[in-house]
């Protein structure tokens, strides 16, 4: 991440839970945001601060996502206050977008609005077709190696002196698939009648973990092997598994 040591200000520690109804609510940051943006940076970080003219770029920019979270009792205040932000930047060459600042206003912490930030980078990272999310944090930054961590991202890298103060950077790296949260499908075990007809079995079991109305009996066993002969139900099988053992389904709204 961008942003070097964060501003000592202490975390107030409300211990109102993130969860269905939680208060906090995430959204695109808008121009009217500028300046709660440039005074949420002041407060988080003590250097390499984004400046006001890079937070304005960053809103037109089609190459980011900056969001914001606001407090849904007062979202609809102008201007209103700022809960935190998360800047995302995406590289038109490649597949990994940088996370590249996240802060939440101290009076804020630990309530789950760093992670309800997170949780939407992710989504807009997915929603802009990019399936890694990376980012930097400082070796000394406890706080958020521990939100990060907690959220599955994956340490894999150090970049020495990397901060103006030359602290080093911890590299984080977190592969986001709709369906990595997802168990895989539970498949049927059909047993075959006769020595010729594996195919048929194999196939009626990975369309009945697609689609459970789909029967599994020696009628439908026969129907199909008549369909297809054996070439073809090999084929067929063969397409048919994976998807059925990694059922496709939506990114999660939230993390937890
Ligand atoms: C890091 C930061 C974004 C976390 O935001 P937050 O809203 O307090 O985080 P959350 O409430 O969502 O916390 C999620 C988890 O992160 C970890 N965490 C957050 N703050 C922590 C702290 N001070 N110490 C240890 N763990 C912490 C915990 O595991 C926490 O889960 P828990 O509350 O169930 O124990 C916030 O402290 C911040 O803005 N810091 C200053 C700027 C900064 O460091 N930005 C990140 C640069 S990489």
């Amino acid at each position: 991440m961008s942003s070097s040591a964060p501003a000592s200000a202490s975390a107030a520690a409300s211990a109102q839970a993130a969860g269905p109804l939680s208060p906090v609510q995430v959204r695109a940051a808008r121009a009217a945001d500028l300046d709660a943006l440039v005074k949420l940076e002041t407060q988080c970080f003590q250097g390499d601060r984004l400046s006001r003219r890079q937070f304005r770029y960053m809103l037109s920019r089609a190459q980011a996502a900056l969001l914001v979270a606001v407090d849904r009792a007062t979202a609809e205040t102008v201007p209103t206050p700022l809960l935190g932000y998360v800047l995302v930047l995406f590289n038109r060459a490649t597949s990994v977008a940088r996370l590249y600042s996240l802060a939440v206003a101290a009076a804020a912490r630990r309530r789950g609005v760093g992670r309800a930030l997170v949780a939407a980078a992710e989504r807009a990272t997915w929603d802009a077709e990019r399936a890694y999310l990376r980012l930097e944090i400082r070796r000394d930054n406890i706080a958020s190696q521990r939100l990060f961590e907690g959220l599955r991202y994956r340490r894999f890298g150090v970049l020495s002196d990397y901060y103006d103060d030359h602290m080093e950077a911890l590299r984080y790296e977190k592969q986001l698939s709709p369906h990595a949260a997802q168990p895989p499908a539970r498949v049927p075990f059909y047993e075959q009648t006769l020595d010729f007809t594996c195919g048929p079995s194999s196939l009626m079991m990975a369309m009945h973990a697609l689609d459970p109305s789909v029967t599994l009996d020696p009628q439908a066993e026969f129907r199909r092997m008549a369909r297809y002969g054996r070439a073809g139900l090999q084929a067929v099988v063969l397409v048919s598994l994976p998807a059925a053992v990694a059922r496709p389904a939506a990114v999660p709204d939230t993390h937890g």
